[in-house]
């Protein structure tokens, strides 16, 4: 069978059981502050297991594309070095919420991989939660007997602990005891070595677990204690590459033609080979490389096409690391110096078009993006290589490089321990691998901290479903309290309030949450709280609180709690001008620009929006002002906002609306249109009810925010009104300083007679310069053979003092010319000896001036024919002219 085949095998086979098959949810994980990408099949459905929402269906399967880079599951550093382990893997799902349970579950599990994919079952074991005493969770007697009967072989179950069976999201969340299906695919000379049996979750590349079947009973608080959830649920995954190598009879997921396609690829263009030793090898890097490579490069491109860009904070930061560590490899063990891993984005992007078509549509863009992070890397490889070689310049000592040095290599320049100890080894150096391992160490304590939050338990006052939002019509409502929590952050402290229904909008969509008062009567007495912004975590809405009282108010409450939530009216509607202003803009964008223009990004509050989009060029003034001509007379023609809810996607997309790609999953949308033939989009956002009420629209800034993605930033309604009126406030400033109503005119004529002035000031100053020396020649004192003058002088600045100087010096034989000047209220001295008496007399003007100096509080210096000096006591100034005379002459 080939992967295709496989996997619509499995959609097929749980689609005739009754499932609805949904979409993969996007990599980077949305609304979740617990989680940075999604790790598991379940993630997009955590809040139907805790109860916070309805499921579209009881039954879902699907093939989720996972992420286990960062957090409670991280398989980053085996990649590559075994042949079983990504960064991303597709991972297929079936799901039960609050349907069948343990037995339909384990049945269905056995039925397909025996009957369907045809695996031996003398090569499948299943392990049991042998219980844990501690937690409160007994032995899973229950899948043991189902398997029992099942298999008909107890001898194939294998009991297991915490670590192995007992399966969690994350540190908090739903979580559950689990039974494990784990194949053995040695050949069968090894298999009559020794038991399969004794392999399991021993790492062997060989004996692999490839599907877990959790059942979702607990729920995990932050105090580490567990409760029960409401109901009882399944949540399977089935790891997709390594179901592939089994059925397919290799012996590494790369084998199989999932990486197959690519390796070749990398191949061609290293011009290496691929498993020339077999493939199993850690310690054969050619093929470490290569397994790297074609891991990462699933990563980072899925990554990218969900929308999330490799930059230098969070998620961005983590796909940046991924992508480099494949660089790293590729420079090191295949030699290469040119980006090539955007060469294989599109090899990749073909292979998945029809299962995951995001990256397909997208494949310039992606491309383009990893190009220029390859070529910004290289960069900073050649950097640390400088770096590196300037260190072994230094050590002429020591053979041995520090731990921090090769820390730092690896964490300012992007150098890997081994590429830095082979470079070092070249060059007959090696490095400390204890004291480094220390350095990092140290670093991974240090992140450890910085990421350390303090997680919350919820207080329930009542049973939350999910909430419904009021916000698209009202700004003011009743509604019921509902939970509380009361969040330590690194700021201080802030209380998050959740409602059975509420108008505050929740930041979502770019567009910013909502600030208001939430009001409460509580002991007796009336409580204002202000809610300084409105967050959404998974599917509740929080109100975040940082009112000083309000903890002590909310400990006397003890059951639902009727409360007012008003929103600040001005401010939403500055936002909806903004956000609805943002839709007429893409539009006009996509006119202007191109249909290649591509959101990538938004954000919208009361004073600005912020948009960035695809587009390999800068945006021209000029087309800049074709798209707010457009946007202007869209507002002009006050088109009425035209808000279908409920839309099912295709008919949203038949309706015109972009498909958005990085969406969660959703089988109804809402489409807001402002003009069918011109703005048809998918939002959840609040918006103008007509887009007069935008009022204006002007652009303040155009630039570039990484590759291939620009920034514009505008303003709309009141802000674009103050923004023209600053404007012509300077304008009428400006006329009352320059007493003229022609601006341009006459700041043309400033410029004009300036330009004048100028001229007369030099004639002026030349003439004055000219005056002084003829003064100063008939002054000229002859000295042992030497022409002198020492003399104070009026000059207009020190630049005359040196012209005078040399001026003097053309009239004169031998001459020695020492002159002060106050300019503008400091001393100001010059020296000029002849060349012929520096020689003869071993003098250096540059030397004396220096000694001299001290006495105006000044210093200086220069040649030894001539040098000036500054100073800030002009009463020492003669006493500086006659220091120099007196050391000249002697
Ligand atoms: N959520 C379970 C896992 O990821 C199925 O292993």
């Amino acid at each position: 069978m080939t992967s295709h085949q496989i996997r619509k095998a499995f959609l097929d086979f749980f689609e005739e059981r009754g499932h609805l098959i949904v979409p993969s949810a996007p990599l980077v994980a949305k609304n979740d502050p617990t989680l940075m990408f999604n790790n598991s099949g379940m993630a997009q459905f955590k809040d139907f297991f805790l109860g916070n929402g309805t499921p579209p269906a009881r039954r879902i399967a699907d093939t989720q594309k996972c992420l286990r880079v960062s957090g409670k599951h991280n398989d980053l550093e085996e990649v590559g070095f075994d042949t079983y382990h990504h960064t991303m893997f597709e991972m297929l799902g079936n799901w039960s919420f609050g349907d069948y349970f343990k037995k339909e579950a384990l049945g269905w599990s056995w039925q397909l991989l025996t009957e369907v994919y045809k695996i031996p079952k003398d090569r499948i074991y299943v392990s049991v939660f042998e219980g844990n005493e501690a937690e409160g969770v007994p032995f899973d007697q229950e899948a043991f007997d189902i398997w029992k009967e099942i298999i008909g072989d107890e001898s194939r179950i294998i009991l297991g602990n915490k670590k192995d069976n007992f399966w969690e999201m994350g540190d908090i969340g739903p979580c559950g005891p689990c039974s494990e299906i784990h194949v053995d695919l040695r050949d069968p000379e090894e298999v009559s070595k020794i038991s399969g049996k004794e392999l399991v979750n021993r790492d062997h590349p060989q004996v692999v677990e490839i599907w877990n079947n959790v059942f979702m009973q607990y729920e995990r608080k932050a105090d580490g204690s567990l409760i029960p959830l409401p109901e009882r649920h399944v949540d399977t995954g089935m790891g997709f590459e390594r179901l592939c190598m089994a059925i397919q009879g290799k012996k590494s997921n790369y084998d199989t033609d999932l990486f197959q396609n690519t390796i070749r690829v990398i191949e061609e263009l290293s011009g290496q080979k691929y498993g020339v030793n077999g493939t199993l090898t850690a310690d054969n890097y050619v093929d470490v490389a290569m397994r790297v490579i074609a891991d990462h490069l699933r990563a980072v491109s899925f990554a990218i096409a969900d929308g999330q860009l490799p930059s230098n904070a969070k998620a961005g930061y983590v796909i940046r690391r991924i992508l480099r560590r494949a660089l790293r490899y590729g420079y090191s063990y295949l030699n290469f110096r040119e980006p090539f891993m955007c060469r294989l984005v599109p090899v990749l992007a073909k292979q998945f078009a029809d299962v995951f078509p995001e990256l397909q549509a997208q494949v310039e863009f992606v491309s383009k993006v990893v190009e220029e992070e390859e070529k910004t890397f290289l960069r900073t490889l050649e950097q640390g290589l400088k770096r590196l070689d300037a260190i072994f310049q230094e050590k002429n000592t020591s053979k041995v490089l520090s731990g921090e040095t090769v820390f730092e290599l690896s964490d300012t320049f992007g150098f890997p321990v081994d590429l830095t100890a082979l470079i070092a080894k070249e060059k007959g150096f090696s490095i400390d691998e204890e004291s480094y391992k220390k350095a990092l160490e140290e670093q991974k304590a240090r992140s450890r901290k910085d990421a350390e939050k303090e997680a919350a338990d919820w207080v329930e006052l009542g049973d939350t479903d999910g909430v419904e939002f009021l916000g698209y019509e009202l700004t003011a409502a009743p509604a019921q309290l509902m939970k509380y929590r009361i969040s330590k952050t690194k700021a201080g402290q802030e209380i998050h309030l959740v409602l059975d229904r509420t108008p505050f909008y929740a930041e979502m969509g770019g567009q910013v949450g909502d600030t208001g008062t939430i009001t409460l009567n509580a002991d007796g007495k009336e409580h204002r709280f202000r809610v300084t912004d409105t967050k959404k975590e998974n599917d509740l809405f929080l109100h975040i609180v940082k009112d000083k009282n309000a903890a002590e108010v909310l400990a006397t409450l003890t059951g639902p709690t009727e409360v007012l939530a008003e929103i600040d009216t001005e401010r939403r509607t500055n936002i909806e001008k903004n956000h609805s202003a943002t839709h007429l803009m893409l539009a006009a964008l996509r006119e202007v620009l191109g249909s290649h223009i591509i959101q990538r990004g938004s954000y919208q509050n009361d004073e600005v929006t912020r948009f960035d989009f695809s587009h390999f060029a800068k945006v021209t003034d000029e087309e800049l002002r074709r798209v707010e001509d457009i946007v202007n007379a869209k507002i002009r023609e006050n088109i009425a906002l035209d808000e279908k809810r409920n839309v099912p996607f295709d008919d949203a997309v038949a309706l015109g609306a972009t498909a958005t790609f990085g969406e969660k999953y959703g089988d109804f949308v809402r489409v807001i249109t402002f003009d069918p033939h011109f703005s048809v989009e998918l939002c959840g956002g609040t918006h103008v009810n007509a887009t007069g009420e935008i009022g204006m629209f002007r652009f303040v800034s155009e630039g570039s925010v990484s590759a291939g993605v620009r920034r514009v930033e505008a303003v709309t309604g009141v802000k674009a009104l103050e923004l023209l009126r600053q404007q012509s406030d300077l304008i009428n400033e400006l006329k009352e300083i320059l007493k003229s109503n022609d601006v341009l005119k006459a700041v043309e004529q400033l410029k004009a007679d300036n330009t004048v002035l100028q001229k007369k000031i030099e004639t002026f100053e030349n003439a004055t310069i000219q005056a002084a020396k003829i003064a100063l020649l008939s002054k000229v004192e002859n000295i042992k053979g030497m022409n002198l003058v020492a003399q104070r002088v009026n000059v207009p600045n020190a630049d005359a003092l040196k012209q005078l100087a040399f001026g003097l010096k053309q009239n004169m034989g031998k001459p020695v010319v020492i002159l002060g000047a106050v300019v503008a209220d400091k001393p100001n001295l010059a020296i000029l000896i002849d060349e012929n008496v520096v020689k003869e007399r071993n003098l250096n003007a540059g030397a004396i001036i220096r000694e001299v100096a001290k006495l105006m509080k000044g210093g200086g210096g220069g040649q030894p024919h001539f040098a000036t000096a500054g100073g800030s006591d002009i009463k020492g100034l003669d006493d500086a002219i006659e220091a120099a005379k007196v050391a000249v002459v002697g």
